[in-house]
């Protein structure tokens, strides 16, 4: 059994009175994230694709919370009309403190490569398209008012993005290869675009903050259920598969306190890589961690901003 540090209570105080906004809160580590949320008093937007799903997440948060303050946006990050749709009702908001871009197309390890690949509505390949480029164009149409509002944005990335490299050029349409190194790559894609707008929000004089948050390796079957709310992810049949699961990952729900953690503590600061403190960053309490070297190179993460921008056709505004 590895030994892990214990949870103990969330580090973030109270969040009356802040709004923080999460994307992918339809089901997994979004929704647990949008709970604890919740319950530590903040007004949560929940922004998804599907309004069945959105309804369901937010009748589950006003269950377990019963004083919850939730609303609902409809968000596509795979459709770039649906991301400036969202972007510009978002505007409109009187202030969002805090955003935590979680919403992923996950590709798991072992799969082959597909002769055709799936696309966003744009026609990116599906992991960058999404989890990246969808998610950059979201920010980028609100730049001016994070800065404005003073916004701590939290990018979740993976420890995934350990095993993919630079450049991007190629990302958005990729020759053949596996889900899981595409997912790789976007997630190096978000953890560079996170230390980059930290980089760019610090040159602007900013109070708007970028951090990257990883949840470290989580599953549906280690998390409480909610009535509603899709588990994603296959059964884990009890035995000694289920013993092996519970020993070495944590539950969805126990991963969403590193994603809350730097939304709302303190002791977050931009550029901030955290994850959790356990053996390997795998699970446990929320830590500050190190990010890798290849992460932080400025001159990867501009020109990454850059084929963004072309690509979106969203601008940074810092
Ligand atoms: N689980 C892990 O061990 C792990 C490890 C490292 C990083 N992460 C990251 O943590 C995040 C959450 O993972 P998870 O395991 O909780 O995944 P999950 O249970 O599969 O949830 C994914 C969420 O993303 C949403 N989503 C997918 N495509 C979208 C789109 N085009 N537009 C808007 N929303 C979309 C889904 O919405 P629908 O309900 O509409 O499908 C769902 O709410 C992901 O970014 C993932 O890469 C997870």
């Amino acid at each position: 059994m590895i030994e892990n540090e214990p949870l103990g209570p969330p580090a973030t105080g109270p969040l009356e009175g802040r709004t923080v906004l999460v994307t992918g809160a339809t089901s997994g580590i979004g929704y647990f994230a949008a709970e604890q949320l919740a319950g530590l008093g903040a007004r949560v937007i929940v922004a998804a694709r599907n309004p069945e799903r959105a309804t369901a997440a937010t009748a589950s948060i006003e269950r377990h919370v019963p004083d919850a303050v939730v609303v609902q946006k409809r968000l596509d990050l795979a459709d770039l009309a649906s991301v400036r749709a969202a972007a510009a009702s978002l505007t409109e908001e009187p202030r969002i403190d805090a955003i935590v871009a979680n919403a992923g197309v996950i590709g798991y390890p072992g799969t082959a490569p597909r002769a055709v690949p799936p696309t966003t509505v744009d026609g990116f390949e599906i992991h960058f398209g999404t989890n990246h480029l969808g998610h950059f164009a979201l920010i980028a149409a609100l730049s001016a008012r994070l800065h404005d509002w003073g916004t701590r944005v939290v990018h979740v990335g993976s420890l995934s993005h350990t095993l993919a490299k630079p450049p991007f050029d190629d990302a958005a349409q990729p020759s053949d290869e596996r889900d899981f190194t595409l997912y790789a790559r976007s997630k190096l894609a978000v953890t560079m675009f996170g230390f980059e707008l930290a980089r760019r929000f610090e040159a602007a004089g900013s109070t708007a903050t970028s951090v990257v948050a990883h949840p470290g390796a989580a599953v549906d079957v280690l998390a409480p259920t909610r009535e509603g709310v899709p588990a994603t992810q296959p059964p884990v049949e009890a035995g000694w598969r289920r013993a092996l699961v519970a020993a070495l990952l944590h539950g969805k729900d126990a991963a969403a306190r590193t994603l809350v953690h730097a939304a709302g503590a303190p002791d977050v600061r931009n550029g901030d890589f955290w994850g959790p403190a356990g053996v390997f960053e795998v699970r446990g309490a929320p830590a500050r961690r190190r990010p890798r070297r290849k992460a932080l190179d400025p001159a990867t993460g501009a020109a990454l901003v850059r084929l963004s921008e072309d690509l979106t056709g969203a601008r940074l505004a810092v």
